[in-house]
C-alpha cells in the first residue's frame, strides 16, 4: 500500500492520532459539558467510559484500519465483509456533520486570536454580537477550512507531524502556567471544588450520555477517523501502548484544561459558582476575562497566542476529520486527493452554514426546534452537536466493536494486536478485551442508546 502514503515512525502516528484527539473538544467541550452536567459527577462518569469502553474501541478502529490498509467504508470491504460497510458510511457521514459545526467554532477561535491580540478584552462581554457578525466570523470559518483542505491535500506529510510534536508541548506548558495562575486567585477552591468533588445527588441519565458522547467526541472515536489513521499506521507499531498513549494525552489536556477554567470560575463568581450553566460560549467568555484580568500587553500577548495554539490542536483535529471523508474518495471512487479535499471541504462549509448563523444572527437557527418539539428551543450548533457527539459517535463505536468481535472476530483482532506487541498474549489487555469487546462494550452501548433514542423521541423519563 506503499501509494497510499504513511505515518513516517510510530511517534508520527501517534503525534497525529493525539493531534486528532485533542482539539476544540479538550479545551471547549470538556468544561462545557462539566459545567452543564454538574461538575465532579460528571467527570467520574467521563473518566470511566473514556478507560473502561473507549479504550477497547480505539484499539479495535486501529487494528481494522491496519490490517485492512483501507479507508473507514473500504475497511469493511477488505476484510470480506461488505454488506457492513454502512457503518463506515454512517462514520463518513458523522465526520461531515462534525466538521461543519467544528469549523464555526474553530473560526471563532481563530478570530479570537485578532481580537484578544488587538488588546480588545471586551469581546467577552459582547460574545453574541461577535458571533452575529457572520460576514467577518464566517471569514475565519474560511479561511481556516482552506487551511484544513491544504494541508489535507498534501497527504499525510511529515509537516503536521513535526508541527504535532513542537506545538502540542507548547499548549500543555500554557495552560499549566494558567492553572497556576488561576489557582491563586480569591474564591479559586469554590471552582476548584465544583470539578473535583463529586455531588452524587446531580447524577443523572443527561449525565451518563452527554459523558460517553463527550468521551467518544473527544478521543475521535466512533466515525472512523482512527480506521483510517490506522490504514497509515506500520506493522511493527505497537497498537495497544500507541492507543494507551493517545488516551491518556487527550484525557491529560481536557484535565488540566478543567483545572484552568474552574478555579477561574470561582473568582469571578465570588465563590458562588452561578455562572456555571455551561454552554458552548464558556471559553470564549470566560478564557478572555482571564486575559483581561492580567491586563495590558501581557494579557494580549498571552490571549493571542492561547487562542493561536488552541487553532493549531483545531487543525490537527479537522484535518483528520475532513481525512475520513476525503480518503474514502481517494480509495473508493478513485478521485484525486487534490479534488476530493477541496471538494469536500466546499460542502461541509456549505452544510455548515446553519451553525454559522445560528448563534444570534438567523433567528430560525438560534432558536431553533429540536426533533419537532416546540418546547425543546436550542441553537442549531448545540443541536447538532448532541446529535453527533450523543448519537452517532456512540452508536458507530458499538457497530464497530460488534462487527470485529463477532463478524470479523476476537481472533483476527488479537492476530493483528500481536503484531508489533509481542507481550499482548500473555497481557491483562487481552483478557479484558475477551470480555469488553464481544459482551461489554457493545451491550452498554446499545442500552445507553436505545434509551437516548426513548427520551429524545419518546419523551420517556429515566
Ligand atoms: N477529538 C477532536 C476534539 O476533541 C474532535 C474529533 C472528533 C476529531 C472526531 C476527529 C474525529 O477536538
Amino acid at each position: 500500500m506503499a501509494s497510499r502514503g504513511g505515518f513516517s515512525s510510530k511517534a508520527g502516528f501517534i503525534a497525529a492520532a493525539a493531534g486528532s484527539a485533542v482539539g476544540l473538544g479538550n479545551i471547549w467541550g470538556f468544561p462545557y459539558e462539566v459545567g452543564a452536567g454538574g461538575g465532579a459527577i460528571f467527570v467520574l462518569v467521563y473518566l470511566f467510559f473514556c478507560f473502561v469502553l473507549c479504550f477497547p474501541v480505539m484499539i479495535t478502529e486501529i487494528a481494522i484500519g491496519r490490517k485492512s490498509g483501507r479507508n473507514a467504508v473500504g475497511a469493511f470491504n477488505a476484510l470480506g465483509h461488505k454488506k457492513w460497510n454502512f457503518v463506515g458510511k454512517i462514520g463518513v457521514l458523522s465526520g461531515i456533520l462534525i466538521l461543519s459545526f467544528y469549523n464555526v467554532i474553530a473560526g471563532w477561535a481563530f478570530g479570537y486570536t485578532f481580537q484578544l491580540g488587538s488588546g480588545n478584552f471586551a469581546v467577552a462581554d459582547n460574545f453574541t454580537a461577535f458571533t452575529s457578525n457572520v460576514f467577518e466570523v464566517g471569514t475565519y470559518g474560511m479561511l481556516f477550512m482552506i487551511a484544513t483542505a491544504f494541508i489535507v491535500s498534501k497527504g499525510i506529510s511529515g509537516g503536521i507531524e513535526k508541527a504535532a510534536k513542537i506545538l502540542l508541548p507548547t499548549l500543555i506548558f500554557m495552560i499549566l502556567g494558567l492553572v497556576i495562575y488561576s489557582l491563586f486567585l480569591p474564591n479559586a477552591m469554590s471552582g476548584l471544588k465544583f470539578y473535583l468533588l463529586p455531588d452524587f445527588s446531580k447524577f443523572s441519565f443527561n449525565v451518563v450520555f452527554n459523558a460517553m458522547g463527550q468521551a467518544f467526541f473527544s478521543l475521535s472515536l466512533g466515525m472512523g477517523a482512527l480506521i483510517t489513521y490506522g490504514s497509515y499506521v506500520g506493522k511493527n507499531d505497537n497498537i495497544v501502548s500507541s492507543a494507551a498513549l493517545i488516551t491518556l494525552a487527550d484525557v491529560g489536556i481536557a484535565f488540566i484544561a478543567g483545572m484552568m477554567i474552574f478555579p477561574f470560575i470561582g473568582y469571578i463568581s465570588n465563590g458562588e459558582l452561578t455562572g456555571v450553566g455551561g454552554g458552548p460560549e464558556l471559553i470564549f467568555v470566560t478564557l478572555p476575562q482571564i486575559f483581561g484580568s492580567i491586563g495590558g500587553v501581557t494579557g494580549s500577548i498571552l490571549g493571542a497566542s492561547f487562542f493561536a495554539l488552541l487553532c493549531f490542536a483545531a487543525l490537527t483535529s479537522t484535518v483528520s476529520l475532513l481525512e475520513v471523508p476525503v480518503s474514502y474518495l481517494v480509495d473508493e471512487y478513485k478521485l484525486t486527493r487534490t479534488k476530493a479535499a477541496w471538494l469536500m471541504a466546499g460542502i461541509v462549509y456549505i452544510i455548515g452554514i446553519p451553525s454559522l448563523v445560528g448563534n444570534g444572527y438567523s433567528e430560525y437557527f438560534t432558536e431553533f426546534i429540536q426533533y419537532f418539539n416546540a418546547e425543546t428551543k436550542t441553537n442549531f450548533l448545540s443541536f447538532v452537536v448532541n446529535l453527533a457527539n450523543d448519537s452517532f459517535l456512540p452508536l458507530g463505536g458499538c457497530l464497530i466493536v460488534f462487527f470485529a468481535a463477532h463478524i470479523w472476530k476476537k481472533e483476527n483482532i488479537d492476530a493483528e494486536i500481536s503484531i508489533g506487541a509481542p507481550n499482548y498474549e500473555k497481557s491483562f489487555v487481552k483478557k479484558y478485551l475477551s470480555i469488553a469487546l464481544p459482551y461489554l462494550v457493545p451491550i452498554l452501548l446499545a442500552t445507553i442508546f436505545i434509551m437516548t433514542v426513548l427520551v429524545t423521541f419518546f419523551g420517556v423519563d429515566f
